[in-house]
């Protein structure tokens, strides 16, 4: 294979020295995710894929935020399990195939990339130590877009669960998560892949500034390129008129182009269903550190029921202080995390006749009819389903929808059938 060194990867090269906070975050949920995935997936095949396409050095110096969690986890508690706090994805991916190999539930095979070789190098001695049944494969240092035809190749129509953590803009094309796409048709799991919003509108504005300077104008014509890669074919005359219209609003634009990317996704990519969640440092944060943006063709399971509580209990997590100093969560700021939930409580009651419109034409469980809701919002993990499933209930006391297979005390149950009242 190719071991062809890169020069330039938007490499920050203390980016392995301490984890932050959103990337603990981001941990967080691939373990929950991969659990689920395992769990949910592990009936259907007896092999599943997970790939890291970007996968790092494997491990940080120093972390934070995974020992805790799950050591107050009712499930990881029950499993002898080696998470550590400085785990990077493809570590916890290993540590999840180990797990669930010994308990013979499933065998997870776990590919990485990592185009830098010294963090190549690290990465395959890091996966040396921790895989007890090698159940995985390091690829040469390269591109992932250079590897992706071989790296589906190798995952033999198997179930997967492609994670595509880059940097920027800069890793990974439009044309290239169409082909993932196109693989997921045909096999199960998912796609999440991370947005990095801010650097898309820095991009949008370092392109389109007017210079004089032959090497400025050189640097806008290659971010040009890397944009328009990243938001699809066709899309430079998209993006840079709205730019135009957009600069001057905090974030506007970033937001446009994250809800640009997900039709498109839904639209091109074929998915049924595209989700994304803002990944924040702190609660008080207005501007996330980047959106991770989901894709899938089950999204009733993977998204309605599995996601969205996931993400749901991990912004309540920011709302512990977390530090090096005091290892774990020190410190519950009750009163912002209740402000917080009546204010999304609001805006769902805002929301709900827009959705019942939508999804509460026929009958349908409760059960179903959360999922809908969920999936219909802009973003997934607002609240948790044990919220909608209350304000569903509100509307039927209130006489807005009927109900049918009441439960045996004459109650709505999660399997009840409601519909809009006409
Ligand atoms: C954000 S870090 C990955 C962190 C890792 N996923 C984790 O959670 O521990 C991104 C990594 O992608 C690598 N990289 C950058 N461009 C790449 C490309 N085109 N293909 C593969 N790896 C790339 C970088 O060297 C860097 O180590």
């Amino acid at each position: 294979m190719n071991g062809k060194q890169l020069s330039i990867l938007d490499q920050d090269d203390s980016f392995f020295e301490r984890k932050r906070s959103w990337s603990t975050s981001k941990h967080r949920l691939l373990l929950r995710y991969l659990q689920a995935f395992c769990y949910v997936l592990g009936s259907v095949s007896q092999r599943l894929n997970y790939v890291d396409g970007f996968s790092g050095e494997g491990k940080y110096e120093e972390g934070i935020g995974l020992e805790s969690f799950v050591d107050k986890s009712p499930f990881w508690k029950s499993y002898n399990h080696k998470f550590s706090d400085t785990d990077g994805s493809p570590l916890i991916a290993l540590r999840c195939s180990n797990i669930f190999h010994d308990e013979d539930r499933v065998r997870l095979n776990c590919f990485f990339v990592e185009a830098n070789r010294d963090a190549n190098i690290k990465l395959q001695e890091n996966c040396e130590s921790v895989s007890q049944n090698k159940f995985y494969r390091v690829y040469e240092p390269n591109k992932f877009g250079d590897l992706l035809t071989e790296i589906l190749g190798d995952l033999e129509g198997l179930p997967t669960l492609f994670f595509l953590d880059s940097f920027g803009i800069k890793g990974i094309t439009f044309e290239q998560i169409k082909t993932i796409a196109d693989y997921l048709r045909n096999a199960k799991g998912e796609l999440f892949l991370l947005f990095h919003n801010t650097t898309v509108a820095r991009s949008a504005g370092q392109s389109t500034s007017t210079t004089d300077n032959p090497s400025s104008i050189k640097a806008g014509l290659t971010i040009t390129k890397h944009l328009t890669n990243f938001l699809g074919q066709g899309s430079e005359e998209v993006w840079k008129s709205k730019w135009a219209e957009l600069k001057s609003q905090p974030q506007e634009f970033e937001r446009w182009a994250l809800q640009y990317f997900k039709s498109r996704l839904i639209d091109e990519g074929c998915f049924q269903s595209v989700t994304s969640f803002a990944v924040k440092e702190t609660y008080k944060q207005t501007r996330p550190e980047y959106s991770i943006v989901a894709c899938s063709n089950k999204p009733d399971k993977a998204f309605g029921e599995l996601l969205n509580d996931f993400i749901y209990h991990e912004k309540r997590l920011l709302f512990f202080k977390d530090s090096h100093q005091h290892q774990g969560i020190t410190k519950f700021l009750e009163n912002e995390w209740e402000r917080e939930k009546a204010e999304q409580l609001k805006k769902l009651d805002n929301e709900l006749p827009t959705l019942l419109a939508s999804v509460g034409q026929s009958w349908q469980s409760v059960d179903k009819f959360i999922t809908k809701i969920i999936l219909n919002r802009d973003e997934i993990g607002l609240l948790s389903r044990s919220h909608y499933r209350e304000a569903i209930l509100e509307l039927y006391r209130n006489g807005q929808l009927e109900a049918r297979n009441l439960g045996k005390k004459g109650g709505v149950t999660l399997q009840s059938e409601i519909k809009l009242r006409h």
